[in-house]
């Protein structure tokens, strides 16, 4: 029998989520109804523009239809100097669908795999799964979650197959700059590595400047590049489970669409409308500025209650993405449990977040750490950062240090 680890996090949410009265573990920007949609649209034609009810519930297109294929490879080509062809777009079952495809595709028995760290759990332990070896390439707490390209060239193997990025990055919410891809591009390129880059939480860059915007691994002429995408995180619609692979290889593509026939056939034909619709213009322009609104007003929530409990709290403000990693210490500094600490929070006030130490780090790394979402509604932020402060005042100093 196949053995993958547990997946640590979304362990934590299946089990946690449904009783959270303040859900500060959302990664995804505040959901939207079909309405909603229709309403950033600018049209009112509900029926006639993001579902056609007349058309037969047949399997469909099955790579996902040509104005699906279209609009996701323009999403992908942004600040692009050539543009992504369409056909070099694989529609899948959200995101996870879509990494567990590719790395099932391109990661093999005897392949080493360069995995970015911390990180969505899937994107090492899937690699593991195959049999492959896992180096993890630490980014730097202690310098803004940056990646260090020396220490890239120094876990090359002869075998390495993958380098896999996750950009923005989950759960820190720190970016790759321009200057890192090309690095990692230029490295990958001298070995003949893929470079595997999920971009789930592109483009909700919220706090960086427009000239320092980094473009999709896509865009640096480099053929083995794949990237990952979905509706989930930066377009509020995680309910219809659409996700993307898109790579510069037609081989890549060609591969990870024979892998595919044995697992999606097609994706629903209802979700592909949706989307079709979603990320057209302008609708997705305006889906985008809610939500970079949404994140920038939260976010300084968040950033006024970290300077109010700055003895208790230590983070590098995130610049992208749903998602900030906390440190919490007590009045010495010394870290704390964070499973303890979370537990104890969700079950005294209702506040859920997602302590670090267990899904992002093997009970091992981040000491004290908790991820908490942040790009929900306003109100919910709000309410759960006050019932955090109660708790702070009144509960924090009882919990124990890891
Ligand atoms: C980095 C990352 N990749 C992929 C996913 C899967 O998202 P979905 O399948 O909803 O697109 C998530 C979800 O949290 C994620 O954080």
């Amino acid at each position: 029998m196949v053995h993958i680890d547990q997946f640590a996090v979304e362990q934590w949410m299946d089990k946690y989520e449904n009783d959270a009265k303040h859900n500060l573990a959302e990664t995804c920007c505040a959901s939207i109804s079909l309405s909603d949609l229709v309403n950033l649209s600018e049209t009112s034609e509900i029926s006639n523009n993001i579902l056609d009810f007349s058309r037969k519930q047949v399997y469909g297109a099955i790579r996902g239809t040509a104005a699906l294929r279209a609009n996701i490879a323009a999403l992908c080509s942004s600040n692009a100097p050539v543009p992504l062809p369409d056909e070099q777009v694989l529609v899948t079952n959200g995101a996870i669908q879509a990494n567990f495809l590719a790395l099932y595709t391109n990661v093999g028995q005897d392949d080493h795999v360069i995995c970015h760290y911390p990180t969505y759990q899937q994107l090492y332990s899937v690699p593991k799964s195959l049999g492959a070896q896992i180096s993890l390439w630490r980014s730097k707490e202690n310098d803004c979650w940056r990646l260090d390209l020396e220490e890239l060239k120094s876990l090359i193997r002869p075998n390495t197959k993958m380098i896999i990025i996750n950009n923005p990055q989950n759960p820190t919410g720190a970016v790759l700059a321009r200057d890192t891809l090309q690095g990692i591009v230029d490295i990958a390129r001298e070995h003949g590595i893929i470079v595997h880059s999920d971009e789930v939480y592109r483009p909700l860059f919220h706090s960086v400047e427009q000239e320092e915007l980094p473009p999709s691994i896509l865009s640096f002429g480099y053929e083995k590049t794949v990237s990952t995408g979905s509706m989930s995180k930066a377009f509020s619609l995680a309910g219809i489970r659409l996700g993307w692979i898109a790579s510069r290889s037609p081989e890549i593509i060609e591969a990870c669409a024979s892998v595919r026939h044995y697992t999606v056939i097609s994706v629903s034909q209802v979700d592909d409308q949706i989307a079709t619709f979603a990320l057209r213009s302008p609708t997705v322009h305006n889906l985008l500025k809610r939500n970079i609104a949404l994140a920038r007003q939260n976010l300084k929530l968040l950033d006024a209650f970290v300077k109010e409990y700055d003895w208790a709290c230590r983070w590098v403000r995130p610049k992208a993405g749903t998602t900030a990693f906390v440190q919490f210490v007590n009045r010495n500094g010394q870290p704390l449990d964070a499973v303890g600490f979370c537990k104890s929070l969700q079950a005294k006030t209702g506040v859920m977040l997602v302590p670090g130490s267990r899904c992002f780090g093997n009970n091992v790394d981040f000491r004290g750490f908790v991820r908490i979402g942040y790009v929900q509604e306003h109100r919910v932020v709000a309410a759960g950062l006050q019932e955090l402060r109660n708790f702070m005042e009144e509960e924090y100093e009882k919990l124990a240090v890891a």
